[in-house]
């Protein structure tokens, strides 16, 4: 039997590096890579090809899509900074909607299955956590730019899933710092921080949404699952079980209400998703808070050792 080609978008993303990583271990595939950056992707086989251009150019992309064939297309790549989002609208719309409006394209008209990602943050957070039916209504432009992307997959019946997920963290090469990253640097630099009580989410596993990327390409699955971690927690909460797991000072934090840190885009302060889909689907446990860390604390000794 041939391998199937799957293509992953912006190849350098935390996602995107951690699902790369599991299907080499899960599956046998073959795999071309997308990415923007110049990064050398030394983490990657070399034997993958590499394609370096502008996602957003939908000519080269539609060209480069004609000529690897893929069967599968993961597509990590998105603006994801939350207020740039807010500053940059063409580029947020760009990246997070016309990227995936183009990639669905081609996927219908090639037999191609399409796995793209979304966030609670569709949500307004005033009843959060929440299922995959429940109404979205974004109070941002980056939540507004996700859910026009996934109402364009779901407007299409093509074959497609979207895996809703938030607040993710693990280890990974080369992209930018998350809060969980932010937070071990200041305690490591001995900073003090504040730290609000609110914006509740379920800190996720980078792992948990690579297998949640396997599960549904296994099962050929389509439509919405939310993939997220077991507790729910808020910022502060998050802040000292990383103090807790990591052996920091939890003295250098200090709890402040959601209104006082001022943030350009608005985040929902009850937000976080509910995975019993996912949970009966693929027959998984999703990782806790207190083991993510532990884990990324061990795969970051070993890297450095
Ligand atoms: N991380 C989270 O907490 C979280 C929460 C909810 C949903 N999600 C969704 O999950 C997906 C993956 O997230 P992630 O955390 O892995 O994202 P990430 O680490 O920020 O990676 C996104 C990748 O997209 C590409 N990219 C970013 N800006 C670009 C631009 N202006 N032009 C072209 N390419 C650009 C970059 O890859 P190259 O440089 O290699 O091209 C970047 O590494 C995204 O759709 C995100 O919205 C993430």
């Amino acid at each position: 039997m041939t391998k199937k080609t799957i293509f992953i978008t912006g190849s350098t993303g935390k996602v995107a590096e951690a699902t790369y990583k599991l299907l080499c271990k899960e599956g046998d595939f073959r795999f071309v890579l997308h990415t923007s950056s110049d990064e050398d992707l030394h983490v990657f086989n070399s034997e993958d090809k590499v394609f370096r251009f502008d996602i957003k150019d939908k000519i080269i992309l539609k060209e480069i899509l004609n000529t690897i064939k893929p069967d599968i297309i993961i597509n990590p790549a998105a603006l994801t900074n939350v207020d740039l989002c807010e500053d940059d609208r063409k580029l947020a719309w760009d990246m997070n909607v016309l990227v995936v409006e183009n990639l669905e394209k081609y996927c219908k008209l090639n037999e191609c299955k399409l796995i793209t990602f979304s966030t609670d943050y569709i949500f307004d957070g005033k009843k959060g956590p929440y299922l995959e039916e429940d109404i979205p209504s974004p109070i941002s432009y980056y939540g507004k730019t996700k859910l026009a992307a996934e109402n364009i997959i779901k407007a299409s019946n093509s074959n497609c899933a979207i895996i809703r997920t938030n607040v993710v963290y693990g280890n990974s090469s080369y992209a930018k710092d998350d809060f969980i990253k932010w937070l071990i640097k200041k305690f490591t630099s001995n900073e003090k921080m504040n730290i609000i009580t609110g914006q509740y989410c379920n800190p996720t596993f980078v792992d948990d949404v690579a297998y949640s990327v396997y599960k549904i390409i296994d099962k050929d699955l389509k439509g919405v699952y939310n993939i997220a971690g077991k507790d729910y927690v808020n910022r502060y909460e998050i802040a000292l079980k990383v103090a807790k797991v990591y052996g920091f000072d939890p003295s250098l934090i200090s709890p402040i209400e959601s209104s006082k840190l001022h943030q350009k885009a608005k985040r929902p302060e009850n937000g976080g998703l509910i995975t019993l889909k996912a949970e009966t689907e693929f027959g998984f446990n999703f990782t806790s808070l207190e083991n993510g860390l532990n884990s990324m604390k061990l795969l970051s000794k070993q890297i450095v050792m």
